[in-house]
């Protein structure tokens, strides 16, 4: 069975696409399967933000073929770890786990760079490009720490 990741922000055009995109381009895809969703349902079925697509095809990875969707109950049984981008998204996704096992799948992805310390990944859509170089690199970073220890732990 290959092991699952899920990357979840509030739009799923943003931080979220990249996240999957960045984690996926580490990872083995014959062992592990990375999604990502939105808790919000504005764009569902809609690609990543331009802005997005484009920061990640400089740095040489394609996220255009994305479809947003909308996080479910249901991903708590399909995904083995569930990360989230803010604490918005943190509270929206623990508010849906029915068991004290689904709730502990939930972490905010750059405590993997910053343990413990409860870190935003900013919103960059209502910003400039700047911030989307700023998200990639964060998100990065994170992916780095995140495969290293899946590889450790499931290979
Ligand atoms: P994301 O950014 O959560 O990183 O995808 C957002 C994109 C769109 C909206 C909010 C956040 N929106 O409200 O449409």
């Amino acid at each position: 069975m290959p092991v699952s990741i899920l990357m979840v922000c509030l739009g799923n055009i943003c931080r979220s696409p990249l996240a999957e995109g960045i984690l996926a381009s580490k990872l083995p895809a014959s062992d592990f399967i990375v999604d990502s969703a939105g808790t919000g349902s504005w764009h569902v079925g809609h690609a990543p933000d331009k802005r997005s697509i484009g920061v990640a095809k400089k740095n040489k990875l394609d996220i255009s073929k994305q479809k947003g969707r909308q996080f479910s109950s249901r991903d708590f049984d399909s995904f083995d770890y569930i990360y989230v981008m803010d604490h918005s998204n943190y509270k929206d996704v623990l508010a849906m786990a029915k068991t004290p096992e689904q709730e502990s799948k939930v972490k905010m992805i750059l405590n993997e760079l910053f343990p413990d310390e409860n870190v935003d990944v900013p919103d960059p859509y209502y910003g400039t490009d700047n911030g989307f170089d700023m998200v990639y690199n964060m998100l990065d970073e994170a992916c780095d720490i995140i495969s290293k220890n899946l590889l450790k732990k499931h290979t």
